[in-house]
């Protein structure tokens, strides 16, 4: 019985082994396609992840039928890796285990840790994690002047992809932003998982710019500045159930610093909880300098616990004194609205719309606002210059009820 039981699966092993090597030749191809099992990667964190990779993503690149690569459990080293498009069909990244970057910033020659570049119908899941080790580099002397942060690592760059989604993923301690999304179409993120401490500068949770139709569903981004920050040449973006804190909140701009920015069109981001962060929902544009525009952005059914300043447009944004203040923003803000907001604000200005004296912002709305401040500063107030908004439901504090200060307060 035994004896006969081997022969057959023998047998079966054989007749799987000839098929799959068969469409293997023929570039066939596709399935899944291990790391570890079929290109020697190590899961003993020092053995370079890099080449078992890139021979898996090449492989997987040039099947005609969809195909899975798995990075099984284990802790993985990975000095880095950009995997290239276009591929012949659909291809998923499944990371299962943990994968860590060189701790040392000055092992990388481009600002990037993983890139996945001009790929259509791609998918990253698994339930891994990408660990970018950026304690060294928060603690590196200088990396709070920006443009030495410029240049470090992002963890994981989506360049230019189309049809793509991104699930049960964590980023933790980028050295730069965590994830930055630039000329994507139809991208969508959903569980991503970012972890990064309070005060570790310049790690963005999630940067989207010049990309249509993004969405970032039900994740949790615990970080060191923006939750999710959102640059020129964005479009149809949708932000829902998304939890922030710390860092620095759900912020569209800086926008009007550099020559021919792409207009922000259609944004909304709804269902999010923010928690100790600086600002909640924010659209922010430099005095002077160059031109944009920036409509139809809608912030809905936000709850924000602890939160600096929970509402802000700031046309007036400067800070390491890089422009001149006294010169008004040329970034044109339209259709914009903010309702059912509630709950505490760290400081007194909850509501703070400050737009440009030259281009005032036009249709904005502010509906069901309920936003406490409590302590020796006084009560939450709310401050309006250059508009006019549309006002509906509860307001407290009062719409557009206190006194503008002379000086604005600097913004991280
Ligand atoms: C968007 O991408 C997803 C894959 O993430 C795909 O299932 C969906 O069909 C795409 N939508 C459009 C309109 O192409
Ligand atoms: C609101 O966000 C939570 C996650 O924070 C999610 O579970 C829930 O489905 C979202 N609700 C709607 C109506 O989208
Ligand atoms: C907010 O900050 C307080 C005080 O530091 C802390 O106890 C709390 O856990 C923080 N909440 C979140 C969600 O980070
Ligand atoms: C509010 O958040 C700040 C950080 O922005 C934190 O230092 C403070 O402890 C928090 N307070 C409460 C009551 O959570
Ligand atoms: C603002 O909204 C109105 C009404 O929905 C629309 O007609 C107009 O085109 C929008 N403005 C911009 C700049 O998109």
């Amino acid at each position: 019985m035994a004896i006969q039981f081997n022969f057959v699966s023998s047998m079966l092993i054989l007749v799987l082994l000839s098929i799959s090597s068969v469409e293997g030749q023929g570039g066939g191809g596709g399935g899944v396609i291990d790391v570890v099992a079929k290109f020697g990667a190590k899961a003993d964190e020092k053995t370079d992840l890099s080449k078992p990779l890139l021979d898996a993503w090449k492989e997987a690149c040039a099947s005609t039928s969809p195909s899975k690569i798995v990075i099984p459990k284990g802790i993985y080293f990975l000095s880095t890796a950009t995997l290239d498009g276009p591929c012949k069909a659909p291809i998923e990244l499944q990371v299962q285990g943990t994968v860590k970057a060189p701790a040392d910033p000055g092992a990388f020659k481009e600002p990037k840790w993983i890139a996945f570049n001009r790929i259509e119908n791609f998918k990253l899941s698994g339930g891994g994690v990408f660990d970018g080790q950026g304690t060294t580099a928060y603690k590196r002397e200088g990396c709070k002047g920006h443009d030495y942060c410029g240049s470090l690592p992002i963890n994981l760059r989506f360049d230019f992809l189309t049809n793509a989604m991104i699930q049960d993923i964590t980023t933790k301690d980028s050295k730069q932003f965590q994830a930055n999304v630039l000329g994507c179409k139809n991208i969508t993120f959903e569980h991503f998982t970012v972890s990064a401490p309070d005060e570790s500068p310049n790690t963005d949770g999630i940067h989207i710019g010049r990309s249509d139709g993004v969405n970032v569903l039900n994740s949790e981004i615990k970080t060191g500045d923006d939750c999710v920050s959102i640059g020129d040449g964005s479009k149809n973006l949708v932000i829902n159930g998304v939890t922030c804190g710390p860092g620095h909140g759900i912020s569209i701009g800086s926008l009007g610093l550099f020559k021919n920015e792409e207009p922000v069109d259609g944004v909304t981001v709804k269902n999010c909880t923010m928690t100790n962060t600086s600002n909640g929902v924010r659209i922010k544009t430099w005095p002077g300098a160059e031109p944009g525009t920036c409509s139809n952005i809608h912030f809905e059914d936000i709850t924000v616990t602890n939160v600096s300043s929970p509402i802000i447009i700031d046309q007036k944004y400067c800070p390491w004194n890089k422009c001149k203040i006294n010169e008004e923003s040329k970034v044109k803000l339209s259709n914009i609205s903010f309702k059912n907001i509630h709950g505490t604000s760290a400081r007194p200005e909850a509501v703070k719309i400050i737009c440009s004296a030259t281009l005032p912002c036009e249709n904005v709305e502010l509906a069901d606002i309920e936003i406490t401040h409590s302590g020796p500063t006084g009560p939450a107030v709310s401050q309006c210059s250059n508009v006019k908004p549309k006002v509906s439901g509860k307001q407290n504090p009062a719409a557009c009820s206190a006194p503008i200060p002379a000086k604005p307060t600097p913004t991280a």
